[in-house]
């Protein structure tokens, strides 16, 4: 690395701007440090107001929301879940966690998410074995919802529910709608690359009470009702602490500027990088609001004369932190045994594509070195 560079730049670190600090000193002064408190059930009042489901139910992480999420919608030992490939290893960790076996279906070109004409197809064909995928989860993936409308009106023809992974996509809405409420259930991480963080955590959104008692009852270690410890179910310990749901309300309150600031941040590499030989953007169609949580370039290496791993390198040389887009689950080790359909467009974003420092604090002068050097390495 090249010793005089300046302080690193990181893909995309937590930043407070709001009332973090006197909001988590306030739970701390309080001592409601045990772990639940006032400010958990704020911040779900606040959290699912903001997303506009009727319950919201704060957990210790984003897999912990997905798990949950599976149980309660039924998902048991010797199921499938028909998921997206492209996505971090969370999500099908969570579906092992309750004992299912993932389906990984490509990505579509438009949105980069769950292609729902290849979920026809799984699902058909899981019909025809007599054999439907209990559910499907679908990942709006770093900042992008899927294509709901056509995700729909496939699932609801085969009768299997939604779960919606919107780890990645708080503050984002596909046809006016808010990311979280597109399926039976949302899932949202606070984990400290997010949007908005608390260090680490989650949220599992629902507009069914029930569900959300269930959910509660399951991430607090499922205690029957009774003055002793009584237990007719395996539960968890998945429930947020008060001292980070007070971090969490603090940060939701600025939810918008990280939007925009990440937004800008998206159009400044869009205006400087866009044109170039071989390079394309996630692009944001018609109907869809991204909140450009990560901005992801392709880079073909025919046209633009230099590949990704080269820039990546080039980057990190000038301490700069860039990242390789996920590799599709269905090329990783752990689950090559599973189904998938389709591959050929996950795979390219895998091969060609870059996450770029995006955080809501990177200054126009940050931004400037990243583009330069990504700029000085086309050569066609
Ligand atoms: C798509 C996706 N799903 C699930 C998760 C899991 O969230 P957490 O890290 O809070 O468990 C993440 C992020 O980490 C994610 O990016």
């Amino acid at each position: 690395m090249n010793q005089n560079s300046p302080e690193r730049i990181y893909l995309s670190p937590p930043c407070m701007i709001g009332n973090e600090r006197e909001m988590l000193l306030d739970a701390f002064d309080s001592n409601w440090i045990a772990p639940l408190g006032p400010h958990v059930n704020a911040f779900e009042v606040e959290f699912a107001q903001r997303v506009g489901t009727k319950h919201a139910v704060a957990l210790s992480c984003g897999t912990a929301a997905i798990h949950l999420a599976l149980i309660i919608a039924g998902v048991e030992q010797g199921d499938t879940v028909i998921t997206s490939s492209f996505t971090f290893v969370a999500t099908a960790n969570a579906i092992t966690y309750a004992g299912a076996t993932p389906i990984f279906i490509d990505s579509e070109s438009d949105s980069w998410n769950l292609d729902p004409d290849l979920v026809a197809v799984a699902l058909e064909e899981g019909l025809q074995a007599g054999k439907l995928p209990k559910a499907v989860l679908a990942v709006d993936i770093v900042g992008q919802t899927a294509d709901y409308e056509r995700l729909q009106s496939v699932c609801a023809r085969y009768g299997v529910p939604i779960i919606e992974d919107a780890a990645e996509a708080l503050g984002a809405s596909y046809q006016g709608r808010s990311a979280g409420q597109f399926g039976e259930m949302g899932c949202f991480s606070f984990n400290g690359n997010k949007i908005i963080t608390t260090s680490g955590g989650g949220m599992l959104v629902t507009d069914r009470e029930d569900w959300a008692l269930k959910a509660r009852f399951l991430a607090t270690q499922a205690r029957d009702p009774a003055p002793h410890y009584e237990h007719s179910h395996i539960g968890y310990n998945y429930r947020m602490s008060n001292l980070l749901a007070a971090i969490g309300r603090a940060q939701l309150e600025n939810l918008n500027v990280h939007v925009e600031n990440r937004r800008a941040i998206f159009n400044r590499y869009r205006d400087h990088l866009g044109k170039l030989p071989g390079i394309e953007l996630m692009p944001e169609p018609e109907g869809w609001y991204s909140t450009r949580w990560l901005t992801i370039l392709t880079i073909d290496p025919a046209s633009f004369g230099a590949t990704t791993n080269d820039v990546r390198l080039a980057l990190e040389q000038e301490n700069i932190e860039a990242r390789p887009a996920w590799k599709p689950m269905h090329q990783q080790p752990i689950f090559a045994n599973c189904k998938m359909y389709g591959g050929s467009v996950c795979e390219r974003f895998f091969e060609q594509g870059l996450c770029l420092p995006s955080g809501t604090s990177l200054s126009e002068e940050q931004q400037m070195r990243v583009i330069e050097i990504v700029q000085s390495l086309q050569s066609t």
